[in-house]
């Protein structure tokens, strides 16, 4: 099966490019008892799935899903993959994973991933793992044998964590696959199938999805989506749950709408510690309750400066989330540190530039040393100046990513 996997032109300095709305009133009244509380509504997701008869089938679908930013952090689960406090994040352009998922008949099913073109055991386990644990909704699971081919747009090795878009890419070819399956299974034959780009539309597609990619990792959830993604519970956005991920498709203030993440490679090694274990140490940490309430009084703070386009707000909130959950990182115990001195010593360049030429360019970090940097496109030429004259030195290899806001994920062929 061939595949056109496209190359990622944004990508600077990199030899081992890889291929192919509430206010303050409201604020007031938020009930912080139901934090971390368990969704009492039952989700189709997490509720078994019969299939009467699972007709012999083979095929491929294939998904291209974004990596996603988060601006207020995911730090903190509990149960089954679910939220300490609600996020927020935008899903970007460049970054992203294709991942194609040939089914056929096999009675037990089985799983072979590859990344790159290069069979990839630790991934194949934990996605083994994934799929075993959701085979009461997607019975089929046991009847088909899955070879599963996943390729980054972004280099391995670049501390750019790929769960987000990988878990989410996998998410929207298993949704797909079944509708398929049940489409047959209740026609009796071999199913037309539906326009796959429908899907992108389909907001109940989406949310399956979504939730499905939460299982597989927490952030994933939000890559289902373009533009800008809660996820979690909050009164400010009725809609929102814990199980799955939702799109803010309005109330975006249009600066915000093709907004700018130049990110800065500062470390491109494995990190000492993965956010698995780092969401863990939460437990024990003793700021864990307020950060769960920090968070929860963010995400109305944040919805009103995304409508308002105010970008003084817009920095103050965003640097002080990604100090906060490195400064939660700190204060665990065991405590760990993944900011390096060129984090550091980047983040003073940023900030004196701002204060001099007074851009409106601010910072935000994942779990890792490297820096994301957050500018409305209008500033891009002053940003990349400072990049190339000030921060590059800061990168290994002087390497970083250019990217922005995406549109979200795509079918990339209709393979069926
Ligand atoms: C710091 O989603 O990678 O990027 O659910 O254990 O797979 P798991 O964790 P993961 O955590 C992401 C943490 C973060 C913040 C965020 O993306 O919200």
């Amino acid at each position: 099966m061939s595949c056109c996997f496209a190359h990622l032109q944004t990508i600077h300095r990199l030899d081992d490019l890889v291929q192919p709305s509430m206010n303050s009133e409201n604020k007031e009244k938020f009930d912080f008892s139901t934090v971390g509380a368990p969704v009492s509504e039952p989700h189709p997701v997490s509720e078994p799935h019969p299939l009467k008869e699972i007709p012999a089938l083979e095929g491929s679908v294939a998904w291209e899903a974004p990596s996603n930013i988060a601006l207020i952090k995911y730090w903190g689960k509990y149960g089954q993959q679910m939220p300490a406090n609600p996020s927020i994040s935008f899903s970007l352009k460049a970054c992203v994973s294709q991942t194609k998922v040939h089914f056929k008949p096999q009675a037990g099913g089985g799983v072979q991933f590859s990344l790159s073109g290069q069979q990839n055991l630790g991934f194949q386990t934990r996605i083994e793992k994934f799929l075993n644990s959701v085979e009461l909704r997607y019975p089929w699971l046991k009847e088909y044998a899955l070879d599963i081919e996943s390729t980054n747009s972004f280099p391995h090795s670049s501390g750019i964590a790929s769960s987000a878009s990988g878990f989410a890419a996998l998410a929207l070819c298993v949704e797909h696959i079944d509708q398929y399956v049940r489409l047959t299974a209740e026609q009796g034959r071999a199913a037309h199938h539906p326009e796959p780009t429908a899907y992108r539309a389909d907001p109940r597609f989406l949310n399956r999805a979504s939730h499905l990619a939460r299982l597989g990792s927490g952030s994933a959830c939000r890559s289902v989506y373009g533009g800008w993604v809660q996820w979690g519970m909050h009164p400010a956005t009725p809609e929102s749950r814990n199980e799955y991920a939702i799109a803010h498709q309005s109330a975006i203030h249009p600066v915000f709408t093709d907004y700018r993440d130049t990110i800065l490679l500062i470390h491109k090694g494995v990190k000492q510690t993965g956010s698995t274990a780092g969401h863990k140490l939460m437990e024990g940490n003793p700021y864990a309750d307020a950060r769960y309430r920090q968070a929860n009084e963010r995400i109305p703070r944040l919805l009103s400066i995304l409508a308002s386009g105010d970008l003084t707000e817009f920095g103050l909130l965003v640097e002080s989330e990604a100090l906060t959950l490195h400064a939660l990182m700190m204060a665990s115990e065991p405590s760990f540190m993944l900011m390096m001195p060129n984090t550091l010593a980047a983040i003073r360049e940023i900030q004196a530039f701002r204060k001099q030429n007074g851009v409106p360019v601010h910072y935000t970090l994942d779990a890792g040393a490297n820096l994301h940097l957050l500018y409305p496109a209008q500033h891009e030429t002053e940003v990349m100046s400072l990049i190339n004259n000030s921060l590059m030195h800061y990168c290994e290899n002087q390497a970083y990513i250019c990217d922005s806001v995406g549109t979200g994920p795509r079918p990339i062929n209709p393979f069926l």
